[in-house]
């Protein structure tokens, strides 16, 4: 077992290992003495896995209900955040329970914003179990919900108290979301780590997964420590995100996450070098390996569609918007522009 710790408003630890599931309450008795918990998680993942870790705290001592919700992005949304909260509610749950996220981003996310809010903040612990949620979402404390005019519009960055990433749920993972989530790894190597972005090139991710893993929780890491609350260059981890949320948006979140972020990668690394902000053109570093990993590069939608979703990015501030460009191999810097040029970068990112 691997373990990276986490300095920000909370330290906590990441442990990255496999097959060690049914002893998870064990693990969770060394960070939380024994309370209610609630484990959150979706319909697919708590069929999968949800008996297994309720019968590992229970056998701890740990007193476990559950709220389990349709898998899906569609229910990253007010109407289920409010219905967790009515849930513990009912249930009784205190301010010094705890909360288990049992699933991938959408489960994390969620479940994160409800235990930042219900009785005013309650502990949480992340149980990621798609690729996605491992490298990415379950670490740095970001969490959200969605609002009808874009994604994670309503959140709070609230840092969970631990999180428990096994390998082995990677196994049911279908091929599509295992790949989907390779589109956030390979944004680690464009952002910050030229070696790490070698080494996607010539080697295969899945098997080198707990390497991977480990590799970009500790980059992720890095980041949020120097800027927890996305001051300045937490901002590089959105690479891809500003056309990727809104490609998500325009697809009403047909298209994944994880493909959107890729086809935004592509078209930001393509806009940035065709509107001067790069001074190479990093698609030949980058398509090649989102290709290699079954991801999209481009999408159907027109600029103008995705222009006028992009307005409403959380990077924006009044009428500049923060974009994230290839600098050099494996480095990428935040670079300001006026909105009015933001079709024109879209526009040519396309082409
Ligand atoms: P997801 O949670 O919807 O999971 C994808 C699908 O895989 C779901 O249908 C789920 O039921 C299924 N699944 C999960 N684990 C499984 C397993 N082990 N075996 C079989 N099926 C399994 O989506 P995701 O791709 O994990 O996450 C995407 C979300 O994460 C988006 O909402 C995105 O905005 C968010 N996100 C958040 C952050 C952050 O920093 N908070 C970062 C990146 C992405
Ligand atoms: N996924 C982007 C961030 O955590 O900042």
């Amino acid at each position: 077992m691997e373990t990276v710790k986490v300095s920000a408003s909370k330290e906590y630890l990441v442990h990255i290992g496999s097959g060690y599931l049914d002893g998870i309450g064990e693990k969770v008795k060394e960070i939380k003495r024994l309370c209610r918990v609630v484990i959150v998680s979706d319909d697919t993942v708590f069929s999968l896995y949800g008996e297994r870790v309720k019968k590992s705290l229970t056998d701890s001592g740990y007193s476990v209900c559950e709220f389990v919700f349709p898998h899906g992005e569609e229910s990253k949304s007010a109407e289920n955040f409010i219905k967790i909260q009515e849930f513990c509610a009912e249930n009784n749950i205190t301010r010094t329970d705890l909360f288990i996220a049992l699933g991938g981003g959408v489960t994390g996310d969620l479940t994160g914003f409800v235990a930042s809010t219900y009785l005013r903040g309650v502990d949480f612990l992340q149980i990621p179990t798609t690729v996605l949620s491992m490298v990415d979402s379950s670490v740095g404390g970001k969490t959200a919900i969605n609002l009808n005019a874009g994604k994670n519009l309503c959140g709070a960055f609230y840092q969970p108290i631990a999180v428990f990433a096994d390998c082995e749920t990677l196994k049911t993972l279908p091929d599509e979301t295992f790949n989907e989530g390779c589109a956030e790894i390979i944004k680690y190597g464009m952002i910050l780590d030229a070696d790490f972005l070698t080494f996607l090139k010539e080697n295969d991710i899945r098997e080198n997964i707990e390497y991977v893993i480990k590799r970009c929780v500790e980059i992720k890491r890095d980041v949020v420590s120097r800027d927890e609350f996305e001051k300045g260059e937490r901002k590089l981890l959105n690479f891809g995100h500003t056309i990727g949320h809104a490609i998500e948006k325009c697809s009403n979140l047909t298209i994944s996450h994880g493909n959107a972020v890729a086809m935004g990668m592509a078209i930001a690394t393509k806009g940035a070098f065709e509107l001067g902000l790069s001074y190479e053109d990093y698609s030949d570093v980058l398509l090649p390996i989102l290709k290699k990993n079954n991801l999209p590069t481009t999408c159907e939608f027109s600029a103008d569609e995705l222009y006028k979703v992009s307005l409403t990015d959380k990077k924006r501030s009044n009428n500049v918007i923060s974009l994230i460009v290839p600098e050099e191999y494996g480095l990428c810097k935040i670079h300001k522009i006026d909105i009015s040029q933001l079709k024109d970068f879209i526009e040519l990112g396309l082409k």
